[in-house]
């Protein structure tokens, strides 16, 4: 590759990477199904170990969409959760909580919601069972054991979908809190195999949002990063 070539895709990596963003509101219209298959198809070059690929993808458009929503507020009224993989707030170091809080701070600033008020956050967080609005959701499932190596490689996968749609211009909000209801999900998709990491709502941003202008930081790289040599 010539110098001039790896500076330009020095610049693509740059605007791909941190261009993407989570978006938490979307305009109605659906994504042209040429592209949504364009997108998976380009996520399915993620790597994994050995190439096993043990992700499984359920895309929801339309009808189905509007009653993974309804099946997941019915499970959210009803207190039904069920997770595939197992949540604790314990899992978070003081570090990862500061980071949480700041993170909280901005989106629900952005959201004009108190801190403290929790039943504010609480219905904030039942709305965002409708996919933020957004037109399609994609549920991703750990197959195999769904053990922590294979939940990486869906992890990586994850990641490649983001990009994958940040460089078709398509938004997306990676949205754990639909994993919680696991069950639910599956009986609406028929699915009867494989565990539940993530739920990816997809669409076009709605621009004029708020919330979708939130700045979120990173840790420095001496933070997170050591070079050795
Ligand atoms: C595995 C995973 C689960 C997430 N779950 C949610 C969620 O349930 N709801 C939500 O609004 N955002 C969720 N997010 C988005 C994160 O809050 C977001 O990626 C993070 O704050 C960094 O912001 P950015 O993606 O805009 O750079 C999740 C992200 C990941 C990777």
């Amino acid at each position: 590759m010539r110098v001039s070539e790896s500076i330009e895709m020095s610049g693509h990596a740059e605007r791909l990477i941190r261009g993407r963003r989570a978006t938490r509101a979307f305009r109605p219209e659906p994504v042209p199904e040429e592209t949504v298959r364009a997108v998976f198809s380009l996520a399915g070059a993620a790597p994994s170990n050995s190439n096993a690929q043990p992700w499984r993808v359920e895309v929801a458009s339309g009808a189905m969409r509007d009653r993974l929503a309804k099946a997941l507020r019915e499970a959210h009224a009803h207190d039904r959760t069920s997770v595939d993989f197992p949540y604790s707030e314990d899992m978070y170091t003081q570090v990862h909580q500061a980071r949480r809080a700041a993170f909280g701070a901005e989106l629900y600033g952005a959201l004009g919601i108190g801190l403290d008020d929790h039943p504010a956050r609480a219905a904030y967080d039942a709305e965002s069972l409708r996919f933020y609005g957004a037109p399609h959701v994609a549920f991703l499932f750990v197959t195999g054991d769904g053990g922590a190596r294979l939940a990486a490689d869906v992890g990586a996968y994850m990641q490649t979908l983001l990009l994958a749609m940040e460089g078709y211009g398509v938004a997306s909000c990676p949205q754990g809190l639909l994993s919680f209801y696991a069950d639910a999900v599956r009986g609406e998709l028929g699915v009867a195999h494989g565990k539940l990491l993530v739920g990816v709502s997809f669409g076009y941003a709605d621009e004029s949002a708020p919330v979708n202008r939130i700045a979120t930081g990173r840790a420095a790289l001496e933070a997170t990063t050591t070079f050795h040599g």
